[in-house]
């Protein structure tokens, strides 16, 4: 069998792959999630984890995917099933799908945020209605209940799915490739703008209090304070792993388009170092220098607890524009469209792996894939709309976008390097390259990657509720460990929570976690069972 699709050219390839990691993380997730882990502290974990772990991941999924791509497979479980003989990779590659789908659900909701606000912008609602009530309002949570449907969500969101839809029905050149072609060049040049203004913020500017150089200090003067704290190593792992887009199968999906020969080890290099770029560069040179000196570094700090970046992109700044009078509603669709840009250049990659596995396993044709991945956005997405005040929303980004990638990545890891195995991994990394892969990169890949991955694992499972140099003293002298609410084990029981489903006849919070985690799961089974049916039917065929 041959590969039908293939890319149109080499940049058109780097953009889709760049344009697959440059997303929503790089713009809020990276600022935040420096700013809560003691900005500069954060960098120099941050850049370990891209060495060790990220670069090498890049290259071990660019030629899992052009690997699968000879023998006809475009979807993580093929691409995990031609590693070996055991008939258990392809459930691996369950993970593949599995991640993509519930990413694309909560992550194209969370676009449409980003599309309805250019459109506010635009007309000035957050002159006159500030944008601390606004967004509450637009997601729900100031309905006081926990399900609530917020109809002007629910229209910018099937507006953002149907754009997914018909940009992925173009197929790979016409569809991702121009999509990133266009959409790529803008954020950043959206983004290069709003920097400048930010960064040229002075004294005479209204209610300015402090250089945003300020800001700029903050996020890049590396300091070694967070190389001891497990915490900060966490946090930049996981942030490696949700910017890169590594262990999602997307980047798997997409390199399976390449000819045999063509280069993965330089493609794959440039695409991740352009996306450190953007983050590092750009994402630090936005939110936070403008929010600081308005703001100063507490009220930053305060503004992006939880990690997300949310309070400080959908509340802060918008109203912070408000400062720059008649640019406002410019500076607001900058700001806006450039994460609509970067959010759906990644979005497209999330649908592309789920139609390939429609078509190679079941024969759909491209137009019936996207629109069976339209609908299963929706249908998955609405729980996120519908639920968002009870925490649908954040269980999906936890379970998938923080866990399942770990797990996807240390599994694949181990097969590539354990099953495929090393040698025959490296031939695959380096043939048709077109840059000398340090040799040292084959020791990485083969014994420091999925140790450090094993050990981001653990980490996350036992987090404790506080410093780990106290938890572990506190251990010794036989307290106990303190479980974090946060870590997996304490989230799977709900410790620190009041666990009860109904209160005073309503149901609770606690009941919307774990009706989500349930639903995870049986998407997870579903996505298995039909794995194992396609399989069935090509050995039937056979
Ligand atoms: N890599 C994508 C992002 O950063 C998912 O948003």
């Amino acid at each position: 069998m041959t590969t039908r699709e293939g890319w149109g050219s080499r940049v058109g390839l780097v953009l889709a792959m760049a344009g697959n990691a440059v997303g929503l993380g790089n713009f809020l997730r990276f600022p935040a999630q420096a700013a809560q882990n003691g900005g500069g502290a954060f960098l120099i974990p941050y850049l370990v984890s891209f060495a060790l772990m990220g670069l090498p991941l890049l290259w071990v999924e660019w030629s899992i995917g052009r690997h699968g791509g000879q023998y006809g497979h475009h979807s993580a479980p093929g691409l995990m099933d031609v590693l070996g003989k055991q008939k258990w990779l392809k459930y691996v590659g369950v993970f593949g799908l599995f991640t993509n789908m519930m990413i694309a659900a909560y992550y194209t909701y969370l676009e449409s945020w980003t599309l309805a606000y250019v459109f506010h912008s635009i007309i000035g609602t957050f002159s006159h209605v500030n944008p601390t009530e606004f967004f509450p309002n637009y997601v729900g949570t100031s309905s006081g209940s926990i399900f609530t449907v917020p109809y002007e969500a629910l229209f910018w969101f099937l507006i953002t799915a149907a754009l997914n839809v018909w940009i992925l029905s173009r197929g790979l050149v016409k569809g991702i490739e121009m999509m990133a072609k266009i959409g790529m060049p803008i954020l950043l040049l959206f983004a290069v703008v709003l920097a400048i203004r930010g960064l040229t913020l002075g004294g005479g500017d209204v209610g300015v209090i402090q250089s945003p150089l300020a800001g700029l200090n903050f996020v890049w003067e590396p300091r070694a304070s967070g190389l001891l704290n497990p915490t900060t190593w966490m946090a930049a792992a996981g942030q490696i792993f949700f910017t890169l887009s590594v262990g999602m199968g997307s980047i798997h999906c997409y390199a399976s388009y390449l000819k045999a020969k063509q280069d993965v080890a330089l493609n794959g290099a440039s695409a991740g170092w352009m996306n450190m770029f953007v983050e590092v560069v750009l994402g630090g040179s936005v939110i936070i220098p403008i929010a600081v000196a308005y703001l100063g570094i507490t009220a930053v700090q305060e503004a992006t607890l939880g990690g997300s970046g949310f309070a400080l992109g959908f509340l802060t700044l918008p109203n912070l524009f408000n400062n720059w009078g008649a640019l406002a509603p410019v500076a607001g669709a900058l700001w806006f469209g450039l994460l609509f840009f970067a959010g759906i250049t990644s979005s497209m990659a999330m649908g592309q792996p789920l139609m390939a596995f429609a078509e190679d396993e079941y024969k759909f044709s491209r137009n019936g894939a996207a629109v069976l991945f339209g609908v299963a956005v929706l249908l998955l997405g609405f729980v996120c709309v519908w639920l968002y005040p009870g925490g649908a929303f954040d269980e999906f980004d936890f379970w998938t976008g923080t866990f399942a990638l770990v797990v996807f990545a240390l599994l694949e890891a181990l097969i590539f390097t354990r099953i495929f195995g090393m040698e025959k991994g490296w031939a695959e990394i380096t043939r048709g390259a077109d840059m000398k892969v340090p040799a040292v990169f084959k020791y990485i890949i083969k014994y420091v990657t999925p140790v450090f991955i094993g050990v981001i694992f653990l980490g996350a499972m036992i987090q404790p509720d506080g410093a780990w140099s106290e938890a572990v003293s506190g251990l010794f002298q036989g307290n106990g460990w303190p479980l974090s609410p946060a870590s997996v084990i304490g989230r799977v029981f709900h410790v620190g929570e009041r666990y009860v489903w109904f209160e005073n006849g309503q149901p609770t919070r606690a009941l919307v976690q774990d009706a989500t985690r349930t639903l995870l799961l049986v998407v997870f089974l579903g996505f298995g069972l039909l794995v194992r049916n396609a399989w069935r039917r090509k050995e039937a065929r056979s």
